[in-house]
Order: C-alpha cells, then sequence, then structure tokens
C-alpha cells in the first residue's frame, strides 16, 4: 500500500527505513523523499513511527512524560451522566 502518492513510497518501504533506524519523518524523507512534496502523508507516516516503536507521536510522549499513559491498559468506560430532567414549559 502507498504511503506517498507524491513520491511513490510503499508503506513497505517506510518500515525498512524504520528498522534501518529513522526515528523521524525528516530521516524518513532523506531516504525515499516521502513527506516532502504535499505533506498529506505525514501524519501516517508518524504513525508507523509510533507502531514500529520508533518515536510516540508527541501526544504519547506527553502523556507518558506526566505519567498518565499506560499503553497496554484498557481505557476505563467512562461514567453515565446523571439523568437531567425535561425542561417543563409553563
Ligand atoms: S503524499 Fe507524500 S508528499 Fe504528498
Amino acid at each position: 500500500m502507498y504511503v506517498c502518492m507524491c513520491h511513490a513510497v510503499t508503506e513497505d518501504q517506510v518500515k525498512r527505513a524504520i528498522d534501518a533506524g529513522a526515528n523521524t519523518p525528516r530521516q524518513i524523507a532523506k531516504g525515499c523523499k516521502a513527506g516532502t512534496d504535499c505533506g498529506s502523508c505525514v501524519r501516517r507516516i508518524q504513525a508507523l513511527l509510533g507502531e514500529h516503536g520508533a518515536r510516540p507521536c508527541p501526544t504519547a510522549r506527553l502523556a507518558d512524560k506526566l505519567g498518565l499513559a499506560d499503553p497496554g491498559a484498557d481505557p476505563a468506560p467512562a461514567p453515565l451522566p446523571a439523568p437531567v430532567a425535561p425542561l417543563r414549559v409553563a
């Protein structure tokens, strides 16, 4: 599957770059130019980097830094809101 349509870069090519040590979208771009034209593929490249442990997204890093992240845990279901009495119009 193509990740970058502008430069015909596939997901496998990006994964190989990650396996070869690329940790950032810029490092991926140095090898194959992915993300250097329209930029619409950069988020997918960032996701691939995160999925393959190269570099978690900034939100995940912040959550980890603040001690809020536990990637293995299922999120607890949000409590249901209290019922609201219907409005009555006099
Ligand atoms: S789709 Fe990758 S730069 Fe345009």
